[in-house]
């Protein structure tokens, strides 16, 4: 476990990390081959089920897709999203993460916030639970739209201070969502560990999207997303095709029947 952080570590100034999310087995699978680290975020609540808040999502929830997840990966870093209210307290906390570390096998979790929640997160560590950062958009926390983080300069300030703040109580690395580009690059610059960015530029030491996203399975109009593929389309391809071949009894043929 701690040979893989060390690993990713390693890579900041040397080779981008890339960071991809997985809700079940079967992505997983195949994310696993080119990611560095997997996540199992709380993502899931509004591009599975819906939700128009990660609040929504359960302890449970993010337990029982993680065990999917968990079959699917051999090589990558496994990181599990503490759901919103399972952290509200250093004991609440450990017991959650130690839940979830038990459960899934995961090998670390991620926390939304910074020196709010830095005893929390200095108690996980402490216990020798490792914890990825979330700073910039924190939507466990955003009521109403999402808007960049760090263009003013008190902003920029302060996403630079506490980012150094995690870096010093022991995070192995920090999500930066929606951080503007000049922020991300000097947060980059000042800590040790790697920033992975969603929405916050290339200067991040990694990128991470929600797959759903990329894959354009989940419809969204969101500015950081780039649809790489139409995997939609290519469900409804096959899905078509084997209309047809019901409806015109082609299949199942006698190779496909008992
Ligand atoms: O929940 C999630 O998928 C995340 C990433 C988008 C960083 O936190």
């Amino acid at each position: 476990m701690l040979n893989k952080i060390k690993k990713i570590v390693s890579k900041k100034n040397k080779s981008k990390i890339i960071c991809l999310t997985a809700y079940s087995k079967n992505f997983a699978e195949e994310i696993d081959r080119y990611a560095d680290i997997i996540l199992v975020g709380d993502s899931l609540g509004s591009v599975l089920y819906n939700y128009n808040t990660t609040r929504k999502v359960t302890l449970d929830n993010m337990i029982q897709h993680s065990q999917s997840v968990r079959m699917g990966i051999k090589k990558s870093l496994m990181v599990v999203d503490m759901p919103y209210n399972t952290y509200r307290n250093k004991k609440e906390a450990l017991n959650n993460a130690k839940k979830i570390i038990n459960k899934t096998k995961c090998e670390a979790v991620k926390l939304e916030g910074g020196s709010k929640i830095a005893k929390i997160i200095k108690h996980l560590i402490r216990n020798k639970i490792p914890v990825m950062g979330h700073l910039g958009i924190l939507p466990q926390s955003v009521k109403g739209k999402f808007k960049s983080k760090g263009k003013t300069e008190k902003e920029k300030k302060k996403i630079i201070k506490e980012s150094i703040l995690l870096e010093k109580i022991g995070v192995f690395s920090i999500v930066l969502e929606c951080v503007q580009a000049s922020t991300s690059k000097l947060v980059t610059k000042s800590i040790k560990v790697p920033t992975i960015g969603i929405g916050s530029s290339i200067y991040c030491d990694g990128q991470v999207l929600v797959t759903d996203d990329l894959l354009g399975l989940n419809k969204t109009n969101i500015r950081f997303v780039k649809k790489f593929v139409d995997l939609k389309k290519v469900i409804g391809q096959g899905v078509k095709k084997f209309k047809k071949e019901v409806q015109s009894k082609k299949f199942p043929s006698k190779k496909y029947s008992y």
